[in-house]
């Protein structure tokens, strides 16, 4: 397959990495303000964004006209430590001026299907993000879109999935689709530490993943950008030098 439209942008370690994407995620912020009045951002799971969380915390920008939204949750309650806004909110959000009301939590305590259906009604509102940030699983998975699994990838499939059984505890989850998640006027990976090399690898090769998917559905809008640090695009490095 032909590799999806891919910007690398590669920092020796992960604090470099994290700092280079809040500064281009303020400066985005800040154009979309002026241009619009507002500015959404879609934020990913896991652990690797929590140092972009505290880059973020102590950036200047304009937060009363930020609106946050998430790639996916899991489901269990609210303030749960395995909750995927658990960690955005006590590193960054509950620290800074956003308003509470603009920071849309996915109702994953509802459970798979109907935290799905009532997120994709509250979605229903936003044509397009300005700012959908994204993880990598070493499997290829992103967001909670697993390999083999059902990945919405078009337009008139619900904007929030059900995702029961997932590959990565906890089982039960809510997750974005890959159309959603690509309806965003930038959408940026980040990718930080050696266990991901092989997974970056595979998404530059343009390998069938989940990953891969958001990117080539994010083309229209110019691809994804990807911000990684030395160790994760280890296997890459040759290949976009030779480009
Ligand atoms: C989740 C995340 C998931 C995550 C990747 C990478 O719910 O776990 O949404 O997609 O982004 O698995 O996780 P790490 O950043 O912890 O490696």
């Amino acid at each position: 397959m032909t590799p999806p439209p891919l910007r690398w942008h590669i920092h020796p370690q992960p604090d470099q990495v994290a700092a280079a994407l809040a500064a281009r995620i303020v400066a985005d912020a800040s154009r979309a303000i002026a241009a619009r009045g507002a500015y959404t951002i879609v934020l990913p799971g896991g652990a690797t964004p929590r140092r972009l969380f505290a880059a973020l915390r102590d950036a200047d920008a304009e937060l009363g006209s930020w609106h946050v939204y998430f790639t996916d949750e899991r489901c269990v309650p609210p303030d749960d430590p395995e909750r995927n806004d658990t960690a955005a909110r006590s590193i960054w959000l509950d620290r800074v001026a956003i308003p509470s009301a603009q920071i849309h939590s996915i109702p994953a305590e509802l459970g798979a299907d109907a935290g799905a259906d009532a997120y994709s009604r509250q979605l229903a509102a936003i044509d397009v993000f300005d700012t959908t940030l994204l993880g990598l699983g070493d499997d290829g998975h992103t967001a909670s879109l697993f390999p083999g699994r059902p990945s919405g990838e078009r337009p008139d499939t619900p904007a929030a999935l059900a995702v029961h059984g997932a590959q990565k505890p906890p089982r039960e989850r809510v997750t974005l689709s890959t159309w959603r998640l690509a309806a965003a006027r930038s959408v940026a990976m980040l990718v930080t530490g050696a266990g991901k090399r092989h997974a970056v690898a595979s998404l530059g090769r343009g390998d069938a993943l989940p990953a891969t998917a958001v990117a080539r559905a994010a083309s229209p809008r110019g691809g994804m950008d990807v911000w990684l640090d030395a160790a994760a695009a280890a296997d890459v490095v040759s290949a976009i030098e030779s480009s």
